[in-house]
């Protein structure tokens, strides 16, 4: 068995001064099947340590639910590093943000009455069930047993949300009481009340930052004497929302600033090492006075690249890394062009269209009281008299559509902060509403969804609401066992789409999605992701092992117009313009 502690000055692993050389991979982001090429990849690039965050969100959507298999298979996510001789670092939150939807709070926890992130008994209850089912998997794989785990943080840069010290120290005695016995951490940004608020004088004090290390180290150093310095969040790059651009860090500077850190002799997990995808509807969101949904893609500018190719930064940070430990001799292969082909799309009808719930409520109903987890709810309302008018809604989260008797007649954006729409005469008012990601940063979590309040027409409240939700992965695997019909019916509104297609074996693609307009892709059932005009992001990843030798079929929702009815392979990703 080996140990891990903290020394004087440095990390001591087996007694032996350590530096860590970390890179972050999120399992949740990444597909199973790749998960072993991807930690290897990290090994070849120098790293001896892997770090992951644990989505609560996506262990137990629902209350009581808890999986741990398959995609969610921390316990083999783990024994997959310590089969490659690596280390590994464990964030369990229970608040991650991450850019992943509500910070990986489930919905069912931030609805209600809980006092989030807090000491606060009902929310302290639910988090130590969570935390003692992430314990039953990290408890036995410490370093200390025979496993690869030297390391776990508390909280999440707990001092940018609160100063509940009774909160960290139940988290702590609750991590202690779970049999978890290496060192633990807390990372906060690098500023003097930050460190102050987020941790605990026995917790080791750690930072997150991309730039400036000597001055951020310095800071650091001011919170925790004694130990070794770590930048438990060394920004490589950055992620991308809709309707921005992409972000990218300028190569020559990041590997300086890695070896800045690494030289100052300071341990460092560098974030990302890997971003992968945000897979279906799992993207966070960003609020500060306007709201912005994470994109998809989450490459973040990572050594290595979405599709698990190695980069530029790769050879920049191996570089840099074999001027202060050993480096494997072995590279990574380089990327392949990806199949680029073209298939045509089959109208495959209407798929919005389920038949509306009764009337059962004066006021629309949300997401929330629903306990709807999918992407869209449609609100249907009888008009008064036939009547149109301006109507006002106060506010929708977090886009609609907005129709009068089947005909689209506008949308309202949260983003925009659009709040109101003349609707022509008619009889049934319907407005589809998106649920596009929980905010994962700051005191919106868990924020509810939908139409907030009673939408009006002119001044006039609009009753006998029905709410209806959608929920599109079971939309998309029935529109997947339609019989697409080729003729050229077009449909005002929302319309599903077929495309068949044959590999020779599975491969990574590329799906290009720029001549389409605002939805979600699936391939084999597979939920891609969505898709949006906005940008920056032009091409949806598919990994590999969502593909299949021999017929594969793809199903598109859309919400608005396809421009070209054809699905377009391209050779490797587009994530859209950069700032330069
Ligand atoms: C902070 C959080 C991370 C992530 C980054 C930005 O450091 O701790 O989870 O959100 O910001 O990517």
């Amino acid at each position: 068995m080996t140990s891990f502690s903290i020394g004087e000055t440095d990390f001591l692993r087996a007694g032996l001064p350590h530096q860590v050389i970390s890179g972050a991979i999120h399992y949740f982001r990444v597909h199973p099947d790749q998960w072993q090429d991807r930690i290897r990849k990290a090994r070849l690039m120098g790293l001896n340590t892997i770090e992951t965050y644990v989505a609560w969100n996506a262990h137990e959507p629902r209350r009581g639910e808890w999986d741990a298999s398959g995609w969610n298979d921390l316990g083999r996510f783990l024994d997959l590093i310590q089969a490659e001789g690596m280390d590994a670092i464990v964030r369990p939150g229970p608040y991650i943000c991450a850019e992943w939807h509500n910070g990986g709070l489930p919905n069912w926890l931030t609805r209600g009455e809980r006092e989030l992130r807090s000491s606060e008994p009902t929310y302290l209850a639910e988090v130590s069930a969570y935390l003692r089912r992430v314990y039953e998997i990290v408890t036995p794989r410490q370093i200390d047993r025979g496993g690869p785990v030297v390391l776990v943080q508390i909280e999440n840069e707990y001092g940018a949300y609160g100063s509940d010290k009774a909160y960290l120290e139940a988290l702590v005695a609750l991590t202690r009481e779970a049999g978890i016995t290496v060192p633990l951490t807390t990372v906060d940004q690098p500023t003097d009340r930050m460190l102050a608020d987020g941790s605990l004088p026995e917790l080791h004090k750690t930072g997150s930052f991309g730039s400036r290390s000597a001055e951020r180290l310095a800071t650091l150093r001011a919170h925790q004497p004694t130990g070794p310095l770590m930048c438990s969040e060394f920004w490589d790059g950055w992620f991308d929302w809709w309707g921005g651009v992409h972000h990218t860090t300028d190569v020559a500077e990041a590997a300086s600033d890695l070896d800045e850190l690494l030289a100052a002799g300071a341990s460092v997990n560098i974030y990302m090492f890997h971003g992968g995808t945000n897979f279906g509807l799992t993207n966070g969101a960003n609020h500060k006075g306007r709201y912005l949904p994470i994109v998809t893609s989450y490459d973040y500018d990572a050594p290595l690249d979405e599709a698990g190719n190695p980069t530029e930064k790769f050879f920049a940070f191996r570089d840099v890394i074999a001027k202060y430990a050993p480096v494997p001799e072995e590279l990574p292969a380089p990327a392949v062009a990806a199949p680029a082909f073209s298939v045509p799309l089959a109208s495959a009808g209407s798929w919005t269209d389920a038949a509306a719930t009764a009337p059962s409520s004066s006021a629309p109903v949300t997401f929330d009281e629903l306990e709807h987890l999918s992407a869209l709810v449609r609100y249907d309302v009888m008009l008064p008299e036939g009547r149109g008018g301006l109507l006002r809604i106060d506010p929708v989260r977090d886009h609609a559509w907005v129709s009068v008797d089947g005909q689209p007649v506008g949308t309202l954006s949260r983003t925009r902060h659009e709040r109101a729409l003349r609707v022509p005469d008619g009889r049934t008012l319907s407005i589809l509403v998106e649920d596009q990601g929980r905010v994962n940063y700051d005191h919106r979590l868990g924020e509810e969804k939908g139409l907030i309040g009673t939408p009006s027409l002119d001044g006039v409240r609009l009753t006998g609401w029905g709410s209806t939700p959608l929920d599109v992965a079971e939309l998309a695997a029935e529109v997947g066992s339609r019989v697409a019909d080729s003729s050229d019916d077009v449909i005002s509104g929302p319309s599903a789409w077929i495309a068949e297609f044959d590999l020779d074996s599975p491969a990574d693609l590329f799906l290009d999605t720029s001549a389409w307009s605002k939805g979600y892709a699936f391939l084999n059932g597979f939920f891609l992701g969505r898709y949006w005009r906005n940008g920056p992001q032009r091409t949806l990843f598919v990994p590999a092992p969502a593909t299949t030798t021999g017929a594969n079929r793809l199903v598109v929702l859309e919400l608005e117009e396809l421009f070209v009815p054809t699905a377009d392979f391209v050779s490797g990703a587009v994530l859209g313009d950069t700032e330069e």
